[in-house]
């Protein structure tokens, strides 16, 4: 549990605020470049930190960031016309550029030099493997983008969504990292067998009450959970967390992988970007397909909206049949059945009122680590991963041992979770 006040300097983001100043040393991926593909687009609103931003795409394709509101009388740029190189406000027609000059002030005489005095906050935006990032803190502390392996694949390879959750980012990201719930809330019912509440899902139903083993590193920490199976072998899965949002799930064997991020948008919501990608070989017809309907690791959204069409509105469409008969949950759907648990808390769950045991392990770490950073920085200490992006050269990865040893004893298992080590492949 945490205290109340401990609560609140975790899962509050806004401007000034001590979680609010560490998050904006790290840039903060916030959109898809395809949600503002062409040169002149549509501007689009989005929630970042608890700021209320606009992003476009200029004449010369590049992007901006830029306050919602104009300087003038603080209408919504949303409005604007987007042309020639900036977002013109269609109330008196003053426009700024990206970089959030004001480029003209037609309200005011020729001569004026008002112009010069007004400009609109803008941040420093930068896109890498669609993604659309911006760096909200001082920008003489800017430091590199996380360097990722789904950020170096080629465009083939990579599949890119984005949806907003009604909750805090840390109750999102505990969600992600608790690899526990993965025998219940994602498991299915075993009809053959004679307790017919017995859990299916392989691995996860071999064993419910996986062993940990958390390793903290410079770029956040490492969740090892070991179940036994095959009569007697060891089933290890490392997910990753990385600071100060960014999840790595491991992949089945063979598989694509996930990197998910829980960026605040405020503090009652989540803006959630997920990446499903293949190091190997491009994605597959039956893949895209998957990812985007919604089906695989990304969310069916209410068309025109970055709402899940399963939400807290229709309790996840909770077919009580289907979890008598079939599901666990009767939610169909990992994403839905995700969200239902972690936005059912409340948009910021009380965490005063838990009571946390040893599966619970990684998310006590997670806001031990964040918490202890932006401690650490109001002290002056500042974060390293924002600094140093190669930290993030790091993939999750799961494997079946023979020996009853953690993973952090083996060196090839390190090894391969360390992105260097497979550049080539
Ligand atoms: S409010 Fe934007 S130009 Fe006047
Ligand atoms: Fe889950």
């Amino acid at each position: 549990m945490l205290s109340r006040e401990d609560n609140e300097y975790l899962t509050q983001t806004d401007p000034g605020t001590p979680m609010g100043t560490f998050m904006r040393r790290f840039w903060t991926p916030f959109m898809l470049s395809k949600e503002i593909a062409e040169p002149d687009c549509t501007p689009v609103r989005v929630r970042v930190l608890g700021e209320s931003l606009l992003a476009f795409r200029d004449s010369d394709g590049r992007v901006g960031l830029v306050d919602e509101y104009c300087p003038h009388r603080r209408v919504s740029l949303f409005f604007g016309r987007n042309e020639e190189c900036g977002l013109r406000c269609v109330y008196h027609g003053w426009k700024f550029d990206v970089d959030g000059n004001c480029v003209d002030l037609p309200s005011e005489p020729a001569d004026s030099a008002f112009k010069d005095k007004i400009s609109l906050k803008a941040y420093p935006v930068r896109e890498k493997a669609g993604i659309v990032w911006a760096f909200m803190g001082p920008v003489e502390l800017m430091g590199g983008l996380p360097e990722q392996e789904w950020m170096e694949v080629p465009d083939d390879h990579i599949y890119q969504s984005r949806w907003y959750q009604e909750s805090n980012y840390a109750q999102a990201v505990e969600g992600e990292i608790d690899s526990a719930h993965v025998s219940f809330l994602h498991s299915k019912l075993d009809n053959d067998a004679p307790n017919k509440a017995a859990l299916t899902g392989a691995f996860f139903a071999e064993d419910t009450a996986p062993k940990w083993k958390v390793t903290e590193s410079d770029f956040g920490m490492t969740l090892g959970a070991r179940r036994r199976v095959d009569g007697g072998r060891y089933y290890w899965r490392m997910n990753q967390w990385l600071y100060p949002f960014y999840t790595m799930i491991a992949p089945t064997p063979g598989e694509s992988r996930t990197v998910r991020m829980w960026v605040p948008a405020d503090d009652g919501h989540c803006n959630i970007i997920c990446i499903t990608y293949r190091n190997d070989h491009a994605v597959s017809e039956q893949e895209l397909h998957n990812w985007s309907t919604g089906a695989v690791a990304h969310a069916a959204l209410i068309p025109g909206t970055l709402t899940p069409a399963a939400n807290s509105s229709n309790n996840y469409n909770i077919d009580r049949d289907f979890q008598r008969r079939e599901s666990f949950t009767g939610i169909a759907g990992v994403r839905a059945q995700d969200a239902a648990m972690t936005e059912s808390a409340g948009a910021i769950v009380d965490r005063s009122l838990e009571h946390l045991g040893t599966s619970d392990t990684a998310i006590i770490k997670m806001r031990r680590l964040l918490t202890d950073g932006a401690r650490d920085l109001e002290k002056g200490v500042e974060p390293l991963a924002a600094r140093d992006g190669s930290l993030y050269r790091i993939r999750s990865d799961s494997v079946i041992i023979d020996e009853d040893v953690d993973f952090d004893e083996k060196p090839d298992i390190l090894e391969g979770m360390r992105v260097n080590a497979h550049a080539a492949e």
